[in-house]
């Protein structure tokens, strides 16, 4: 999938923007508050409903305005022409996908894969596990498509044992609950181990960053013991669940470790060299998403080349070149806007919210 459009009218500093971006690498360059982030505020918009920085509409609307609207068109693999369009005002949204109204934002997801490398990325490496989960879900999302409804019944038939279970008084009930869970969350679980595989393996042939770092890798812990299966493991854990309130195992306690050498990365890398790894992750689950459904996902870097040395520049932007993805880089770096593009990429400035290409 690709933008061949861009357009946003109202979306704070920017009033009106329409743009024909690169289907490579479009650098956008500009000074600070500019309204580089907001470019790619625009494209998440579209892709969610939502942004990546503040869910506030108050924020989002240019000062003084009533609503703000982001509209794209878009080609497909097959050169079929899609288009989505979000509208917002204080009360209502409206999202329409090729012209019709649609009532959830689910559908704008499903329209394209969108990836986003931010400063907040560090959090993919650094943070807890519940990032590392939904990165890999999300992705999983764009492959296997029925994964949000095995997920979402995991989820509610969770919520629903955990009701039964705090009310601390033994029912059995809870080996219905028991069925509902095991049944979606051994579904969450192997679609999410193929993710992991397929992310393994691409990281065992990948020679430039480990050669660096020593061979990177994804450890994944299910959530459960080991060997058994999840009906096993709720069923052991039952008395102590009936104390704790709360189901202890299961696909929401997974875990992904991001290791090198078999060390926890996070321990022993540098800020530059974690978020080259963050670039090598997001890089392999465009390989992911478009070997396994051949669709291009587009991918976003705000701040590109921040914390990188040249050596870790020229690798991360060979990595985002190497996916073959649609890919928008903004950087406040002049030479790097110079250095890097090709004839095949575009280099748009902005200034004062107000986008332009340059010659
Ligand atoms: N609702 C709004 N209405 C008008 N202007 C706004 C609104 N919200 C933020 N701004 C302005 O937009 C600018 C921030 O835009 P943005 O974050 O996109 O800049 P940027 O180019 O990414 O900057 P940096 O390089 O510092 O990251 C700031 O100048 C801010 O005052
Ligand atoms: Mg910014």
């Amino acid at each position: 999938m690709q933008i061949s459009r861009l357009r946003a009218q109202n979306l704070r500093k920017i009033r009106s923007l329409e743009i024909a971006p690169s289907p490579q690498l479009n650098l956008i360059w500009g000074a600070n508050g500019s309204g580089k982030t907001t470019l790619l505020e625009a494209l998440h918009l579209l892709n969610s409903a939502k942004s990546f920085r503040s869910s506030g509409f108050k924020d989002l609307v240019t000062h003084q305005e009533n609503k703000f609207g982001v509209s794209a068109q878009l080609l497909d693999i097959d050169g079929e022409q899609r288009s989505v369009r979000v509208q917002k005002s204080e009360k209502a949204t409206r999202i329409e996908v090729d012209g019709l109204a649609v009532t959830s934002a689910a559908t704008l997801a499903q329209t394209f894969p969108l990836l986003l490398v931010d400063p907040h990325s560090f959090g993919i490496v650094e943070g807890g596990p519940r990032i590392r989960r939904s990165l890999i879900d999300r992705a999983v999302f764009h492959v296997e498509p029925e994964f949000i409804s095995a997920a979402r019944s995991y989820l509610n038939g969770l919520a629903q044992r955990n009701a039964l279970l705090k009310t601390r008084q033994r029912s059995a009930q809870l080996d219905y609950w028991n069925h509902e869970v095991v049944s979606s969350g051994e579904r969450v679980h192997q679609a999410r181990l193929r993710c992991v595989e397929y992310i393994n393996s691409a990281l065992a042939t990948e020679t430039t960053l480990s050669g660096m770092l020593g061979r990177i890798s994804l450890k994944y812990r299910q959530g459960w013991r080991e060997g058994a299966s999840l009906l096993e493991a709720l069923e052991r854990q039952e008395p102590t669940e009936w104390q704790a309130g709360q189901t202890m195992s299961g696909p929401h306690k997974a875990e992904l470790i991001i290791q090198t050498e078999g060390e926890t990365l996070a321990r022993v890398a540098s800020r530059g060299q974690i978020k080259a790894v963050v670039f090598l992750l997001m890089t392999t689950l465009c390989d992911y998403i478009r070997s396994s459904r051949g669709i291009r996902p587009i991918l976003m870097v705000d701040d590109f080349g921040a914390e990188l040395d040249d050596l870790m520049l020229g690798l991360t932007l060979k990595m985002v070149r190497g996916t073959g993805a649609q890919a928008f880089l903004t950087t406040i770096h002049s030479h790097l806007a110079r250095n890097v593009s090709t004839s095949a990429d575009t280099l748009f400035h902005v200034e004062q919210g107000a986008v332009g290409p340059v010659s």
